[in-house]
């Protein structure tokens, strides 16, 4: 049904997995718009209870957005990429069922906002994190300067935003990233595991938890600057250097213009 999603639905547990393992499962307009429509069906198929989140192979959760389609945007249009990526992404937070990232592999950029704007994070003993945008000129903007202050603390989030390192999935642990690290071969048993705990509770109790939840961060200001100021990154030359030197295997080399 899908060319860029796999979908199996198990007792009520549906697994989205994003399948370009190639691109190590980097999020082009293809998986972005289909995940938009898939998220429209998992709210109003009474049959889905909870969902997972994956990616295919044992490399990659998703190594962020697409970077070939950001060569040559504008910036306005880098805005409109970027206010879609933020709609979907709220989308995801604000879903009454369960959501949970099983993250098996790189989870960057889009990756990682991706994983923090699921309900939580299991993670695979190999994955990795990281917000790498300013490699390329960039910052990330599908809500990840929000989220990441959100689940890690400011200051750990103003390092991993500045330097772009990413961290391995015991760092994760330790900052609360992630709830649990697994085994490869047991991550996705361990997030039906706890699914099955949650969708044996009274559904719309946990609609319920999922929304009074998400109101402790209601404000959507940083959103919207966190817009603005992806945008204004495709003014720069160094927007340019970033992607280019990326697409071409090399060394960006920055001139803050
Ligand atoms: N967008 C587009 N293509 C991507 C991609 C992305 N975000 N991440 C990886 N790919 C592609 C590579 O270009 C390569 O394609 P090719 O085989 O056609 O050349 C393929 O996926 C495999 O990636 P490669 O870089 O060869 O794997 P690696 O093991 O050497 O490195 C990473 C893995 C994750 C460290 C590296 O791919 C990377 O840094 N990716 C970009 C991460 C990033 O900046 N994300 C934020 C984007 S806004």
């Amino acid at each position: 049904m899908y060319k860029t999603l796999l979908t199996s639905l198990d007792h009520g547990i549906f697994t989205v997995t994003i399948n370009r393992p190639d691109k190590l499962n980097a999020l082009n307009k293809d998986v972005m718009q289909e995940l938009n429509e898939l998220m429209s069906e998992i709210e109003t198929n009474p049959e889905i209870k909870a969902v997972i989140i994956t990616g295919a192979g044992k490399k990659a959760f998703i190594a962020g957005a697409d970077i070939s389609e950001l060569l040559g945007l504008s910036s306005p249009e880098g805005v409109n990429l970027a206010r879609t990526g933020q709609n979907l992404f709220f989308k995801i937070e604000n879903c009454s069922k369960p959501v949970v990232a099983a993250v098996n592999g790189f989870a960057l950029g889009g990756g990682c906002e991706l994983a923090m704007a699921c309900h939580f994070r299991i993670a695979s003993d190999n994955a990795k994190f990281g917000q790498p945008e300013v490699n390329l000129g960039l910052i990330p903007a599908y809500g990840g300067t929000q989220r990441l202050v959100q689940l890690i603390g400011k200051g750990r989030a103003m390092e991993l935003l500045m330097t772009g390192n990413s961290i391995d999935a015991s760092i994760a642990l330790e900052y609360g990233l992630v709830n649990h690290v697994v085994p490869m071969d047991d991550l996705l048993p361990k997030a039906k595991m706890i699914l099955d705990i949650i969708i044996s509770k009274a559904p719309l109790a946990i609609s319920r938890c999922i929304a009074a939840a998400n109101a402790a961060f209601e404000s959507r200001n940083g959103y919207n600057i966190e817009l603005e100021a992806f945008g204004e990154c495709f003014d720069t030359e160094d927007m340019k250097e970033g992607t280019n030197a990326f697409l071409e295997k090399r060394k960006a080399k920055f001139k803050g213009k």
